[in-house]
């Protein structure tokens, strides 16, 4: 991936990924985004967002625009587990196996689709979630992502994000714009859905501020 790169590496890898980027419609994300969200919820009444949704319907989408199938089942296994300091289970050896063989075999460009789908995965979930929660309790949304990982000689080093939600410099997230359209497209299509617990439990992850669990009900 592009994220653990660095020197030409970094350039070649992120190249690929913006690429990718570049020929997908924020605009039409967002719409896909709201309609396979409404299909969701269609007939429930209570739905967990977060598992439910804000991890599968952005990855689904994002994966469809980049035409292929709907992975997201794969997609969130490979999500929990591709940061360096997380040794992967069997599970998600095996997701991503199956993610390599849907994605064109193991390339780099196979590499930069799966990395598309795992990073939208969780960081764009913490955009739903926050902003869910921002708008049902009328504050500012909380930034979802509060530092990242770098590689640098071999060793991790984790870099503080405060105040830079997306990053900065040569390693900027280069997918803001279609997250922020994913994000949209979910939270208009959850409108008139109000949270069930006055209680949030959060992820436990020490960079990632963004509920585990968040309940919804109509009305
Ligand atoms: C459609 C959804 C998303 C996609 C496709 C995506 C993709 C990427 C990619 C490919 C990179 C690596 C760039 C590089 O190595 O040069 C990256 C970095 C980053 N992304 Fe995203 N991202 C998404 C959503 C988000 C969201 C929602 C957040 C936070 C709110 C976020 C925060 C970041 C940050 C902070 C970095 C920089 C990491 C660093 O400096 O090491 N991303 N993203």
């Amino acid at each position: 991936m592009a994220r653990f790169s660095n020197g030409l590496d970094h350039v070649r890898r992120r190249a690929l990924a913006v690429d990718l980027l570049a020929a997908v419609d924020a605009d039409a994300l967002q719409d896909s985004a709201f309609a396979r969200t409404r299909r969701l919820v269609a007939g429930l009444d209570v739905v967990d967002v977060m598992a439910g949704i804000a991890r599968p319907v952005p990855v689904g989408v994002l994966a469809e625009a980049l035409g292929l199938p709907d992975v997201s089942a794969d997609v969130v296994p490979v999500a929990a587990a591709y940061h360096p300091h997380v040794e992967p289970g069997a599970a998600a050896e095996a997701a991503l196996t199956r993610l390599l063989a849907v994605c064109g075999g193991p390339t780099e460009l196979a590499a930069a689709r799966i990395g598309l789908l795992v990073q939208a995965c969780d960081a764009t979930a913490g955009l739903i979630g926050n902003g869910l929660l921002a708008a049902r309790h009328g504050k500012p949304a909380e930034q979802p992502v509060l530092a990242t990982r770098r590689r640098i000689d071999g060793a991790d080093v984790t870099v503080s994000l405060a105040g830079t939600p997306f990053g900065a410099g040569p390693r900027a997230c280069p997918g803001s714009r279609h997250a922020v359209a994913l994000a949209a497209g979910v939270l208009e299509a959850l409108h008139g859905f109000r949270l069930t617990e006055t209680e949030i439990s959060w992820v436990p992850a020490p960079n990632l501020r963004m509920p585990a669990v968040l309940l919804v009900t109509r009305g």
